[in-house]
């Protein structure tokens, strides 16, 4: 067998054992690449005789023609054997049955606080937070409620066992104690809210030993009541989506502001159903007023210079109203059932500009 031949023999075996397309490239570099073998011998040419030249040109020219057919035979091969097993592997059987919806809901309290949080961030609100588990000064003393003080009864707060320097800790009764962590920590100007769990021994349709409340504290130089009523306007037309809801501030009592008031939203009811807007009706929805000089004071904010307004909001007790929920109690039952029609979907986050209840 000639040189020629051997070679010819040796490349076409190469070209078929080449198993996928990157085998069949490094086969090819070998034959026809710059450093390949035809390649070479096609160099060797010059130094033949030039009687000689001729033949072995033809000879060598035409296996490269062959070689590179054969490479393309081969190639076309292996693509369609390639193509097959993607097709195999991608197969989708549109016979399946769809997937199933996401099952998770979100609980109204949840959403609630998200809607919340979009209102209030939109007005400049920061969001601030405070431990479950405070302390006396935080939750009542700081407050302008010292001890022996009538409001501390009425709190029905847990205590827990005496510390080891006899300070019996507590779990917060109201958001109120994040008012002064606030203000210790941060200097005015302040505009924050701060939603949360909070804690008192009581339980009916309407109560739960634990429940959620929002705290809004506003402090500046010149903050005042004008300030807090046009807030506190705006966010109800945003939060129940009326356009159209008188509200109404009764004056009221809390150690900790002064002047106090009750805010009440006006509402209809009619034969047991509940409808928030203008009409005859009042009902009340949160706790407000001017943060009191000496709570002020007892945050290191001088009452000279600063003033500012406070409000309380129960989340659970809006989101009873908002969403037709008779029965506080079943927000904390962990029943499936209850999810499933009380909560929201999971993908629909509440905005301003997307609508707050998709
Ligand atoms: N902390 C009060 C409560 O739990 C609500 C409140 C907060 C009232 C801030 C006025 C100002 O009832």
């Amino acid at each position: 067998m000639s040189d020629i031949e051997r070679l010819r023999e040796s490349l076409l075996s190469a070209i078929e054992a080449a198993a996928d397309l990157d085998a069949l490239e490094a086969a090819r570099v070998k034959a026809l690449g710059r450093k390949g073998a035809i390649t070479a011998e096609m160099k060797g040419l010059r130094d033949l005789a030039p009687e000689a030249r001729q033949g072995a040109g033809q000879a060598l020219n035409a296996l490269k023609g062959e070689i590179a057919a054969a490479i393309e035979a081969r190639r076309a091969t292996l693509s369609e054997a390639a193509l097959e097993a993607r097709l195999a592997a991608e197969r989708v059987d549109v016979t399946l049955p769809v997937r199933p919806e996401p099952q998770g809901r979100i609980h109204p309290v949840s959403q609630v606080l998200d809607e919340i949080v979009a209102i209030f961030g939109d007005m400049g609100f920061k969001i601030a937070e405070g431990p479950d588990i405070e302390d006396d000064f935080h939750n009542f003393t700081a407050l302008n409620i010292p001890p022996e003080h009538p409001a501390r009864q009425e709190h029905d707060t847990f205590y827990f066992a005496p510390g080891p320097d006899g300070e019996r800790k507590l779990l917060r009764t109201h958001t109120s104690p994040v008012q002064v962590r606030s203000m210790q920590a941060t200097k005015p100007p302040l505009r924050l809210i701060a939603p949360g769990r909070t804690y008192r021994c009581d339980s009916d349709m309407t109560h739960t030993p634990m429940f959620h409340q929002v705290e809004g504290l506003v402090v500046d130089r010149s903050t005042h009541m004008g300030h807090l009523k046009g807030c506190l306007s705006d966010f109800v037309r945003a939060f129940f989506e009326v356009e159209d809801v008188p509200v109404r501030f009764r004056p009221s009592y809390f150690p900790f502001t002064s002047p106090s008031a009750e805010m009440d939203i006006g509402c209809i009811r009619k034969g047991g159903e509940l409808a928030i807007g203008a009409g005859d009706d009042w009902l009340e929805i949160l706790g407000c007023g001017m943060v009191h000089p000496k709570v002020l004071a007892s945050c290191g904010v001088d009452p000279d210079e600063y003033q500012g307004f406070a409000f309380g909001m129960g989340i659970d007790r809006i989101a009873m109203l908002k969403y037709g929920i008779g029965d506080l109690r079943g927000f904390f039952d962990a029943d499936l059932r209850w999810l499933r029609h009380y909560g929201f979907a999971a993908l629909d986050i509440p905005t301003l500009p997307a609508g707050l209840t998709s």
